[in-house]
């Protein structure tokens, strides 16, 4: 932990304790900018408060969820969309555009023209990319999940994917999420996971020796959701990590995607579990942050509501900030009208920090408060 940063986020924590109490518009969001703290005016938003060895990201809406929803492509179509992802953020991660199933829909052919929209993007507004995802259960073609290969096949099928996908960006991704959900709750490998199912665990190391022989710049991670607090699955990602380490295999970071549902408790603990990853030298970082709640009758979000949600958000960015070497933190989208979480969660929603028009939620002006004042 560098000690400028633990005295700014001592700091930070005790002079935003009631940021959660303040009274806030409900209806709509609050739109009010309080003025971030240390920076006079000019800070005005997220990527202009961040510390200089933060990153701060957020998913490119697209394909996924998006494909049955009564909008086109937000990152292609949506100009105020694009605008704010431009603004806010100096990382972007392509929310579904890098997944199997979009780049490599057909056996012998790639489809790379959304991911490579994603980059031109971002290297015109000085961004880096998270890349996602190389090793995965989910978002497979069909031609792979439904296929029949030999082991020898399957194994060179996901080498030259890794090759493909990775050497095409070669030199343009911050981080790759090499391996992304690879245990379940038990700590066991998830055995839905057809590369792992069927070549075993080793597998995994592969994957990152390839990554690193396709991209030697790339920074490569461990990637999952339910590592928010300590547990099985945490002690499964140790004790991987660790392994893999001894074996001098590539692997660079430990990262929590950190979906959180405000009907469980924020996650204090967070702290610690990247600090243990931190110990053994990875970097670490957060992915995919959102929390969700239960919406009113007429799904408007309470002030209260709003409010405790502004908390969750900031005891994941503290977690952050006193690692070391956190020096990633990306949110999974920025805006409701985008985000996956009502289609997966029916009664749930408002998780992200921006309402349907973009209008700034408390959690927003937390966050950016909270990266003033650790700047
Ligand atoms: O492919 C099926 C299609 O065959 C079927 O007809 C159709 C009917 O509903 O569904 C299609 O699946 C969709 C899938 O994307 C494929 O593109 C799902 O409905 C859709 O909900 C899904 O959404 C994506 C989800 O990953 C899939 O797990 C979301 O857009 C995306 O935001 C989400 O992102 C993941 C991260 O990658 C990893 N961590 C968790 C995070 C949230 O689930």
């Amino acid at each position: 932990m560098k000690a400028t940063r633990v005295a700014v986020a001592v700091l930070a924590a005790s002079s935003l304790l009631t940021v959660g109490a303040q009274p806030v518009r409900a209806v709509p969001a609050a739109t009010t900018a309080p003025a971030a703290a240390g920076h006079g005016s000019h800070v005005k938003t997220l990527r202009q408060a961040a510390p200089r060895d933060l990153k701060i990201g957020t998913a490119v809406a697209g394909g996924g969820h998006h494909l049955e929803q009564a909008y086109p492509d937000p990152f292609t179509y949506d100009r105020p969309y694009r605008k704010v992802l431009a603004r806010e953020f100096n990382s972007a991660s392509p929310e579904n555009q890098m997944k199997w199933e979009f780049i490599h829909p057909e056996r012998h052919r790639y489809n790379f023209g959304p991911a490579d929209a994603i980059v031109r993007f971002a290297r015109q507004h000085g961004q880096v990319v998270r890349g996602h995802t190389l090793l995965w259960h989910s978002q497979n073609p069909e031609w792979l999940a439904e296929g029949t290969f030999t082991k020898a096949e399957l194994r060179s099928i996901l080498k030259q994917h890794i090759f493909t996908v990775v050497g095409r960006y070669r030199g343009q991704i911050h981080q790759w999420d090499v391996a992304n959900e690879i245990f379940n709750e038990n700590g066991e490998y998830r055995q839905e996971n057809i590369f792992i199912r069927e070549l075993g665990p080793g597998i995994v190391a592969d994957a990152f020796r390839w990554a690193h022989q396709a991209d030697p710049r790339a920074q490569l991670f461990l990637n999952d959701y339910g590592v928010e607090w300590p547990g099985a699955k945490v002690d499964a990602y140790e004790a991987l990590a660790e392994q893999l380490l001894a074996d001098r295999v590539p692997v660079h970071g430990f990262a929590s995607q950190a979906h959180l549902s405000m009907r469980y408790g924020a996650p204090d603990q967070l702290r610690e579990v990247l600090q243990r990853f931190d110990d053994l030298g990875l970097h670490t970082a957060i992915t995919e942050l959102d929390v969700r709640m239960d919406l009113p009758a007429g799904g408007v979000p309470t002030a209260e509501q709003l409010a405790t949600q502004a908390q969750y958000y900031k005891t994941v960015l503290d977690a952050c900030l006193a690692v070391d070497d956190c020096n990633s933190f990306t949110i999974w989208g920025f805006t409701d009208k985008y985000s996956w979480v009502p289609v997966f969660f029916p009664a749930e929603g408002a998780a992200t920090v921006m309402d349907d028009d973009f209008r700034r939620k408390p959690a927003y002006f937390t966050l950016r408060q909270t990266l003033a004042d650790a700047r």
